[in-house]
């Protein structure tokens, strides 16, 4: 058996911060944050009550009504982030209480822009192996909250929120999938854990917000992402032209077009939502998906590749039909 999505959902939280806003804030423009990277507007939390967890429930929610799935039929909720709002417990087990999920194992999964699609190949295994069979997949993020609003070359780039899918063991649906990392790359994207209070521990001072050489991380994602994307495709025996539709991480609308021209495929093969979103990281897959999906763009049948890169380095991708 392997894991077909059955339902999406999302929540982007309703205050939406434009390049001129920003340009208030910093020394940026709108011409050059569109023209770098294809981003107009972002969404950000904007209050107390907004947070990772609130957005994870609702989009989980939202995802739970598409697919007609009740809380208590899912035995696994897997959460991916790098903003939990806590670090124990995990944002997965406060979804499971929040949803009263009360039969599903919950836990999250750090593998930061590539984690849904580590998360959903995470469930297919365990479909595979007859361990699960409904599984509700979350990408989430306040990213917000890590950002130094002082540095032009990250703030202008992020956005916050979350996208969900239902996912259920059946004969069809992924068709192949796969994951890497390079740990030796790591420190292109970089964010350290908060100051350490330990009084015995020699401190040292901590980065405490998002760090990014963001032309080695174009680099290793114009590289990286066609490879994955074609030895995916060439596991299941297809062509890049036998897929309907190329769900990417929408971290820059470049990234995208230069994938895009690698693949001798035409841009409308490669749905965006970056110029609205910016980039959410673990959340932006699952955002994109629930759009197509609730435009409707998406028939029974068609074949979808979702991929993406991101921090640690790692990145994924995942063949499915619809
Ligand atoms: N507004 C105006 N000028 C800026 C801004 C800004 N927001 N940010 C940087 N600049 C300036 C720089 O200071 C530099 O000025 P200088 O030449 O006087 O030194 C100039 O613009 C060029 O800077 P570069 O960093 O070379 O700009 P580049 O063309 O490489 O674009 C960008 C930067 C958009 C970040 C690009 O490198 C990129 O998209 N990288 C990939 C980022 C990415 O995908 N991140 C996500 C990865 S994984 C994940 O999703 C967490």
């Amino acid at each position: 058996m392997r894991a077909k999505i059955i339902g999406t959902g999302s929540r982007l939280p309703d205050k939406v911060v434009t390049n001129d806003a920003l340009s208030a804030l910093v020394d940026t423009s709108d011409e050059w944050i569109q023209s770098r990277t294809g981003i107009c507007e972002r969404h950000l939390v904007s209050s107390e009550q907004e947070n990772t967890l609130s957005m994870a429930v609702q989009a989980g929610q939202s995802a739970l009504k598409d697919a007609g799935i009740a809380p208590e039929q899912l035995d696994l909720i897997l959460v991916a982030t790098v903003s939990s709002d806590f670090l124990t417990p995990s944002t997965a087990c406060m979804v499971q209480k929040e949803l009263e999920a009360c039969n599903a194992a919950a836990f999250d999964i750090n593998a930061a822009c590539s984690g849904f699609l580590f998360a959903l190949n995470t469930v297919d295994a365990y479909f595979q192996a007859g361990i699960y069979q409904t599984a509700l997949i979350i990408g989430v993020e306040t990213l917000s909250k890590l950002i130094d609003w002082s540095d032009r070359s990250t703030c202008v780039l992020f956005g916050d929120g979350a996208g969900a899918v239902v996912a259920k063991a059946s004969e069809e649906g992924m068709i192949a999938c796969l994951q890497g990392s390079d740990g030796s790359g790591g420190d292109i994207l970089v964010c350290k854990s908060r100051t350490n209070n330990n009084p015995y521990a020699h401190t040292v001072k901590d980065l405490d917000y998002l760090f990014m050489n963001g032309q080695e991380v174009f680099k290793f994602a114009v590289k990286k992402e066609p490879e994955c994307i074609q030895s995916l495709l060439q596991q299941a025996g297809m062509k890049p032209s036998d897929v309907d539709y190329y769900l990417l991480h929408q971290a820059n609308y470049r990234i995208i077009a230069s994938i895009a021209r690698k693949l001798k495929l035409p841009l409308e093969k490669f749905p965006s939502n970056v110029s609205h979103c910016g980039n959410t990281s673990a959340a932006s897959i699952p955002i994109l998906l629930d759009e197509v999906n609730k435009k409707e763009m998406l028939k029974k049948g068609d074949t979808i590749l979702l991929s993406g890169f991101g921090a640690g380095l790692t990145w994924g991708a995942a063949l499915l039909k619809w």
